[in-house]
């Protein structure tokens, strides 16, 4: 396999197209963002334990039968996936209250939720992400009526199954947000599951084990990634 030119660039990661035109070559990057990219900072350290992670639980979620784009893990850095259209909505799933739902709706952070809560919003940097409902979604003609049903459903499953996950190493799956492509006329789970993209807290102690230490001000990320990875593998290299 041949890493060929770049493809795109994002805020965490680059993608470049290989001598297979079915598959895709993924860097993770050594950078978080904030605020749609308004805040950059460099983090030493950081591309290498999201790639591990995420490609732990993208491993962990093909053997429980979840569709998805991870083919391998090529480095410490770098990963190859299966080349999707990405549908540009970020499908949030949230457990307990937190973050933007706490701030829109009023919910004190950490209230359980009753029933998980899957949430859309509009990949448009330009728009800042809007939260958009399946009407939205429809008249936008970012997926078909079926197709949102079976996002909706993808997302409660892979919730219940990361859930239990993370529950096995002392985490609490607060919320998380997924992304999705087509290929050949199927949907899989495509981008990435980290503690970029999810809220994990510990069970323990409450703190933060994610991206709001970056987003607040809270402290180094990267012990904090690394312990998140050191429990994943610990777990995953014992079965
Ligand atoms: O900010 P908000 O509370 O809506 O975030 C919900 C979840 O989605 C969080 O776990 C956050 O990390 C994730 N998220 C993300 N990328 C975004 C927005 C939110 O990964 N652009």
């Amino acid at each position: 396999m041949e890493k060929k030119e770049l493809l795109y660039e994002g805020k965490a990661k680059k993608l470049y197209l290989t001598s297979d035109e079915n598959l895709i070559w993924v860097e993770y990057l050594d950078q978080a963002t904030a605020l749609n990219g308004a805040r950059k900072d460099q983090i030493s350290g950081k591309g290498e334990l999201n790639n591990q992670i995420t490609s732990t639980i993208f491993r962990y979620l093909t053997q429980r039968g979840i569709k998805n784009h991870f083919i391998e893990q090529l480095s410490k850095t770098e990963q190859l996936v299966k080349k999707v259209q990405i549908i540009p909505l970020e499908v949030v799933i949230r457990n307990i209250a937190a973050g933007s739902f706490s701030k829109r709706l009023g919910v004190p952070e950490g209230k359980k939720l009753i029933e998980p809560i899957v949430e859309f919003y509009y990949k448009d940097d330009q728009l800042d992400d809007p939260f958009v409902n399946e009407d939205h979604i429809y008249y936008l003609q970012l997926a078909k009526p079926e197709e949102i049903s079976e996002l909706k459903t993808q997302a409660l499953a892979i919730n219940k199954i990361l859930i239990e996950l993370f529950a096995k190493v002392g985490l609490v799956l607060v919320d998380f947000k997924l992304e999705f492509g087509r290929s050949n006329g199927k949907m899989l789970l495509a981008d990435e599951v980290t503690p970029d993209t999810c809220r994990l807290w510990d069970e323990r102690t409450n703190e933060h084990m994610d991206k709001d230490v970056y987003r607040r001000g809270l402290g180094d990320l990267i012990p904090v990634y690394q312990e998140v990875y050191n429990r994943l593998s610990e777990l995953t290299e014992e079965k």
